[in-house]
């Protein structure tokens, strides 16, 4: 009587995760490490409280959990991504048999995944890794699943992966076969990426309104409970609502006495480090990154604040009048960045050869996962459309969108600028939009000052793409050229 899935790692995600492969009728023999003085009775505790009476099958012994999963043997990791997977896998390898699968549900590295899959396909055996969101709430009751790596293990886990996702408004589970290598890992990275854009948008809407409209929680809970009724509904919108509205044991709202510096663990930081990698602007996520690292310099801030702006301009914004503007800068600013994130998507997919479908992954994100949100619906249609759009902004329906939203959206940024108040997100998306939409860009003279002091060649208006010129700028600098990179 063999089980039909292991899972290793017992926090609150694998704990949640084993209790939903449970529910959905799957026998899960679970395993956690014991450290003595670190990591103990982990396995007990689980299966005698929030396991207890259900198919859930508790080992200490490494051996003995793999021997009670029934071939060909699939094993979901729960642990801290990193070196804990690779150790993980090296005392696994000995006790498994050919064909068995390992999945990586952590937030590990893509590249790490790429070289994960190498080394267990080599050895015989099967690797998916897997991106999974939506918190612990998610891993309980559906999850956004983005899994990845050798296609093989695919018809295999599917049954699984698909009964614990989440289901999109239309009944579709929120887990599809994204592709090879890493790819899966990448996706949910650019997700998370994506998520940091969503918060500091949603915060910088926030800040408008309390800063430059004098708004109370409430007023602003209502304001966003409102737009979540609208083409903004999404998960985040609608707990940004709750925590307005939260109070504490004393009364007062929480949000209030929150300090302002936020955290990060890395794969907002990495998204933008491999955007960079492949050429691709991601300036909206980057400007959420450096947002956080300076929110976190809190000390420096307050010091800053009363030296170089002692006195602000004093500005108030006339509430019907702004609301909407603050909505048309916060909606076109997110889906500019769901523009950068998918177009990251795109170069990743061309450049390793994994033929991404971006609707397929616009349409896994529609639930279980942090950035669940109707208007993904709109992003798969677009990426769907027969003409496939060469960027999502030039998709007829958002490039009417941005048309209709760009007045209120630029108003707002200026606004905010003469008040000076930083809306970072909200400018770095109408600049790049600009920029964008700029058939002429001042590159021409940043491609003469390379060719002037380090003779890096430039193109030519006059002459076809690809081919290469370098100008005796001063008379004496020669005509020896270095060697021209385009990324
Ligand atoms: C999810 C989240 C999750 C992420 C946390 C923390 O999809 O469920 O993206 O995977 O790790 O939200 O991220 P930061 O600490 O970097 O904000």
């Amino acid at each position: 009587n063999k089980t039909h899935i292991g899972l290793i790692g017992l926090a609150v995600m694998g704990e949640n995760l084993a209790l939903n492969m449970e529910s959905k009728g799957w026998n899960v023999s679970v395993y956690n490490r014991t450290v003595p003085g670190v990591e103990e009775g982990v396995v007990e505790r689980f299966i005698n409280g929030r396991a207890k009476g259900k198919n859930l099958h508790g080992f200490t012994d490494l051996k003995a959990f793999v021997e009670s999963i029934a071939a060909p043997r699939k094993i979901m990791m729960m642990v801290r991504a990193g070196s804990p997977v690779d150790e993980l896998m090296e005392q696994l390898f000995p006790l498994l048999s050919p064909g068995d699968i390992l999945i990586d549900g952590g937030n590990s590295n893509y590249e790490d995944t790429n070289r994960r899959v190498v080394l267990a396909e080599s050895k015989g055996f099967l690797f998916v890794g897997s991106g999974v969101s939506g918190g612990e709430e998610g891993a309980l009751n559906g999850a956004s699943i983005m899994p990845g790596g050798s296609v093989k293990a695919w018809p295999e886990v599917k049954p699984i992966l698909q009964s614990i996702a989440a289901k999109a408004p239309d009944g579709t589970p929120c887990c599809e076969w994204v592709g090879p290598a890493g790819s899966g890992h990448f996706v949910k990275m650019i997700h998370n990426g994506i998520e940091y854009g969503d918060m500091q948008l949603i915060a910088e809407a926030y800040w408008v309104m309390k800063n430059l409209m004098n708004l109370s929680n409430d007023e602003m809970a209502n304001v966003f409970d409102g737009w979540n009724e609208g083409k903004l509904r999404s998960y985040l919108i609608e707990i940004t609502t709750n925590i307005l509205r939260h109070k504490d044991k004393s009364g007062d709202y929480l949000i209030d006495k929150i300090l302002d510096a936020a955290g990060q663990k890395g794969t907002g930081k990495w998204s933008v480090i491999n955007a960079m990698e492949l050429g691709m602007p991601l300036g909206l996520i980057a400007t959420a990154v450096f947002e956080r690292s300076l929110s976190a310099q809190k000390g420096l801030r307050v010091s800053a604040a009363s030296q170089l702006i002692p006195q602000h301009a004093s500005v108030t914004l006339d509430k019907n009048e702004w609301i909407d503007r603050i909505f048309s800068a916060l909606y076109a600013s997110k889906l500019v960045s769901y523009a950068q994130g998918f177009a990251v998507l795109q170069r990743a997919s061309d450049t390793f050869g994994w033929q991404l479908n971006l609707a397929s992954v616009a349409r896994l994100w529609r639930g279980g996962c942090i950035i669940r949100s109707v208007f993904l619906n709109d992003i798969a249609d677009a990426f769907e459309a027969a003409d496939k759009p060469e960027h999502l902004l030039l998709a007829p329906y958002f490039c009417k969108e941005m048309q209709t939203l760009l007045p209120g959206w630029k108003a707002l940024v200026a606004q905010a600028m003469t008040a000076e108040l930083p809306v970072p997100a909200f400018s770095s998306a109408l600049n790049y939009f600009y920029s964008l939409a700029s058939s002429d860009l001042p590159a021409n003279l940043v491609q003469a000052q390379r060719d002037y002091f380090g003779a890096h060649t430039f193109e030519r208006k006059d002459t076809a793409r690809g081919q290469f010129f370098h100008e005796n700028w001063t008379g004496h600098g020669g005509d020896t050229q270095s060697a021209h990179t385009m990324c």
